[in-house]
């Protein structure tokens, strides 16, 4: 079987690494793309991933496009070479709408498969993919107004790949909040928010309905003084490993239901505590596209 792990930007070194570890045999790497040998892992830097993927000769531009179309409808283009060639073949398949989502918008649910050009007369396809976004990039019409950082955008990403958001009503903890991004995405969903952080928010999301905030360090708070909570959110500035203990503690209280936190990097990526991440059983580790040098831990239950 075989399955291809298409790296996050910039983040080839640590699907490299994640792969490795896994134990993850790679077989050829097409720039961004890792095309391996194993059953299909799950893997964190990965953008996407391709399950079952074929290699097929073509005779030509309109031979590709007739046997891409003759496996199914929609294909996202990834052509880090022969780009015009595969410019020319994407052309003459369906068109898919690329149109930004605006949120809160379910994810699409159409098949989109994906397909690259190895060489002038060889492509690699999976009709089957694991993201429904070409090559795992999500875009929204973004709100220039309302939020007081472009952080939210993270947040609008992980709640539409999750599947889930917080209701009207729901009780969330929003850790590392300020300037207030995610507090104002909340919010806006009209969830009830306590807001964490040394530093005030920003007072027009500080006077939005349901926002309350409290000046004091996230790794400090009691979870007995704040009661259940239906979601927690960090997106704390610190090491991974005072995240992890900061999540272990709050799963053990027993309060809280779901937890969505990023995991963020400084210097190199310690790959040793995402492993601990990824062992959390029915958790998921995700690179959003808006993510930086982070990664996005979330447990829905
Ligand atoms: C990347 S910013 C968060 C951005 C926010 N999610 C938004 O959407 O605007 C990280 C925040 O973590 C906060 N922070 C760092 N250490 C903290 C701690 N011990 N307790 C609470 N907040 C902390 C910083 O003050 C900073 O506001």
């Amino acid at each position: 079987m075989t399955t291809a792990h298409l790296a996050a930007e910039g983040f080839e070194a640590q699907l490299r690494e994640e792969l490795r570890r896994l134990g993850v045999g790679v077989r050829a790497e097409h720039s961004r793309l890792f095309v391996c040998d194993d059953a299909p892992s799950p893997s964190a830097w990965a953008a996407n991933t391709w399950f079952d993927v074929e290699e097929i000769g073509i005779a030509s531009i309109g031979d590709a496009a007739a046997k891409l179309r003759a496996m199914q409808r929609n294909w996202a283009m990834y052509a880090p070479v022969h780009a015009r060639r595969a410019t020319l073949i994407q052309e003459r398949l369906p068109h898919v709408s690329a149109k930004p989502l605006v949120f809160p918008a379910e994810a699409p649910t159409a098949p989109l498969g994906s397909w690259t050009l190895l060489a002038s007369d060889r492509l690699l396809c999976a009709a089957r993919c694991a993201s429904p976004f070409p090559n795992g990039e999500v875009a929204f019409v973004e709100d220039r107004d309302g939020p007081p950082s472009r952080a939210y955008l993270k947040l609008w990403e992980a709640l539409t790949r999750l599947g889930a958001r917080p209701g009207a009503g729901t009780r969330c903890l929003d850790l590392g909040a300020t300037p207030g991004g995610w507090t104002w995405v909340l919010a806006s969903l009209g969830a009830e928010v306590l807001a964490i952080d040394k530093a005030p928010l920003d007072p027009k999301v500080a006077a939005m309905p349901g926002v309350r905030w409290r000046g004091e360090s996230a790794f400090a708070l009691d979870p007995a003084s704040v009661g259940p909570i239906d979601w927690l959110f960090s997106d704390i500035i610190c090491y991974p490993a005072r995240l992890l203990a900061l999540v272990r503690r709050w799963m053990a209280e027993g309060r809280v239901r779901n937890f969505v936190c990023t995991i963020k990097f400084q210097g190199d990526t310690d790959h040793d505590t995402v492993a601990h991440f990824a062992a959390i059983p029915g958790g998921r580790l995700l690179h959003l596209h808006h993510n930086k040098h982070e990664l996005t831990w979330a447990l829905l239950r």
